[in-house]
């Protein structure tokens, strides 16, 4: 496990993330019922952007000002977007950045859900990295209706589903490391959906070959799941060099009207993230309402 989401945070594909994540978050709360989040691949929670950089031994040009650093101080954000953008301030002071200007310390998954939590909800972050787990236990470990999880989020779901609230939304964030990392999101959703039919599933995957997420997609309809949305991010084309070209959450049983408020926030994303002229926003219904 070499992968470190530290030398990401906060790029476009955590600000695209993020930004449905709180949306998603915040539907599904319009009903009073508590609902269980399971974070399968929860990262650290906080990420120091500072120390990102200092860290990193290959001295990469830092990501976040091309993904936070876009939508931070644009006073002309859509309602969701600048919801997004205030938990992110409330992050960054709340563990001691006092400048104004830049984000040095930015949200991950399990704070903006934990931030977003009512008394009735309930979290279980899973993060399979030791170093990652024990920054998780150190931030949430106290913390009320909070479990964090030293294993294998995919087996989390075998272990957590049903739960006894029988509501769930569950966050697969995979690092896609491995070769079969689809296969393996797939398998999990099988056993996710059979044990829990109407849960909430959100999945990210990173737009490389478009040819491997059509593949990802049509075996997603293959599994004939309940009503599922793809939305997507492209900062740049199928012919550009870069490696991963965007990003996307497929979201298994949203929640109503879902893709109605989600339309505008990649529409407005697409624009001040800068993509190249071939990139832009995409919402499809893999398998429709
Ligand atoms: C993309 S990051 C997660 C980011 C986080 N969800 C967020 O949005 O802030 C993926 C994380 O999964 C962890 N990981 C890798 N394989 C895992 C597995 N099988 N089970 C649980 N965690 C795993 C990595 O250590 C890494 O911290």
């Amino acid at each position: 496990m070499n992968y470190r989401h530290h030398f990401h945070a906060g790029n476009f594909a955590d600000v695209t993330k993020h930004v449905l994540l709180v949306q998603l978050l915040r539907a599904l709360q319009k009903k009073d019922r508590g609902l269980l989040y399971l974070d399968t691949h929860a990262g650290r929670g906080v990420y120091d952007l500072a120390a990102a950089a200092q860290g990193d031994s290959l001295a990469r040009r830092p990501e976040h000002p091309d993904g936070i650093g876009r939508v931070w101080a644009r006073v002309d954000a859509p309602a969701p977007v600048a919801d997004y953008v205030a938990l992110v301030r409330q992050c960054d002071q709340e563990w001691g950045n006092r400048e104004e200007e830049a984000p040095r310390f930015y949200p991950g998954s399990p704070w903006l859900a934990r931030k977003l939590a009512r008394p009735q909800d309930r979290l279980a972050l899973c993060e399979k990295h030791l170093e990652e787990c024990a920054a998780l236990e150190t931030e949430f470990g106290g913390a009320k209706r909070v479990a964090v999880h030293a294993m294998d989020g995919y087996a989390a779901l075998r272990a957590m589903l049903p739960p006894p609230e029988r509501r769930a939304l569950v966050l697969i964030d995979p690092p896609f490391e491995v070769q079969d990392e689809f296969a393996q999101i797939v398998a999990a959703l099988r056993e996710g959906l059979r044990r829990l039919p109407a849960g909430v599933f959100a999945v990210w995957y990173p737009l490389t070959v478009r040819a491997r997420t059509e593949a990802f997609l049509a075996a997603l309809r293959d599994m004939q799941p309940p009503p599922t949305l793809a939305l997507e991010l492209a900062l740049a084309g199928e012919n550009s060099p870069l490696k991963m070209k965007g990003c996307g959450l497929a979201v298994i049983n949203p929640p109503w009207q879902f893709d109605q408020e989600c339309k505008p926030i990649l529409e407005w994303l697409a624009h001040a993230l800068e993509p190249a002229p071939d990139g832009g926003a995409r919402l499809e219904w893999i398998v429709p309402e």
